[in-house]
């Protein structure tokens, strides 16, 4: 049984058509993720994915649950980090999260664990209103987690972070991973992608235009295949990677004259403006 199996997911909003079709799976235990600009469905879909909103057609299972009739029991098994769920900002770090063990039923010795885990545990007093982006990001998810769930959703969860937060939340994903749970995420960050994710989907206006290993895809636009080689005295130079540059690059490492060399395959960021003629990171 896979973690995650949408099928067919399509949705309008009043005339207009975000997601046309949607068709997509992830294993147990893996990082999946969609990469996508700002208003190409990603968070639509979320939503559409952990039971939020019912898709005009199509179909979604989760762990082995339709979605389409949720029951109670899958919110044991699912957690969400989503920028717009509501914190109570005058509770501190410690009662938003009481709230929850309260509602999953857990022991209040989880709270503490988890404040730990996200480094939050000092501030544990500070109400939400006065924490910054960053651990108020870390607080997402620790809420998120609080229940330990067996699938994750993470909705762009270090859009806008400093990059130490950002690295910090990217190992934190990478422990739940470790420990098992199934990741999936959206961002519009090929790097964040590129780090974490198993498979990506790329999705654009609604549609995955691209789907596989990040990797592989970046390799399959590799039109120019080539090397690329920096030489000791400064120069560069661009080589066929083919047969025909074996003999020029033997001389050259007979001559110890090779800085770097280094395959040209192009970033999943070409890929994307290649495939779209968008850039990820337009607005
Ligand atoms: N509640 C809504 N009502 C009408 N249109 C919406 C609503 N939510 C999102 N949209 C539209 O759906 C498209 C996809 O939005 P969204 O899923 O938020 O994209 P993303 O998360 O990739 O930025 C956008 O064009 C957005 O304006
Ligand atoms: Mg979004």
């Amino acid at each position: 049984m896979k973690a995650i199996e949408i099928s067919e997911v399509r949705h309008h909003f009043g005339e207009k058509e975000v997601l046309k079709g949607i068709t997509l799976s992830a294993e147990k235990g893996e990082i999946i993720g969609l990469l996508g600009p700002s208003g190409a469905g990603k968070t639509t879909l979320i939503k559409i994915i952990t039971g939020q909103l019912i898709p005009s057609s199509g179909s979604v299972r989760l762990a082995g649950y339709d979605m389409r009739q949720p029951g109670k029991e899958i919110y044991r098994e699912i957690g969400m980090m989503m920028d717009d769920f509501g914190v109570y900002e005058r509770l501190s770090c410690y009662d938003n999260l009481k709230l929850y063990t309260d509602i999953y039923r857990i022991g209040a010795e989880r709270i503490s664990e988890v404040l730990k885990w996200v480094g939050l545990y000092e501030d544990r007093k500070c109400p939400a209103q006065k924490l910054s982006k960053g651990m108020r990001g870390r607080l997402l998810l620790a809420r998120a987690v609080l229940h330990h769930p067996k699938i994750l959703f993470l909705d762009e969860p270090t859009s806008g972070l400093d990059p130490a937060t950002t690295r910090r939340i990217h190992d934190l994903i990478h422990q739940m991973q470790q420990d098992g749970t199934t990741v999936f995420l959206t961002t519009h960050n090929m790097t964040e992608a590129e780090k974490l994710c198993k498979h990506i989907a790329l999705l654009h206006e609604g549609s995955i235009v691209e789907y596989g290993e990040p990797k592989e895809i970046c390799r399959r636009y590799n039109h120019q295949n080539r090397l690329r080689v920096l030489l000791s005295d400064g120069t560069v130079t661009q080589l066929p990677n083919t047969e025909e540059a074996a003999e020029q690059i033997r001389e050259y490492l007979l001559e110890r004259r090779i800085e770097t060399i280094h395959s040209t395959e192009p970033d999943l960021e070409s890929v994307f403006m290649e495939l779209t003629g968008r850039s990820l990171q337009e607005r």
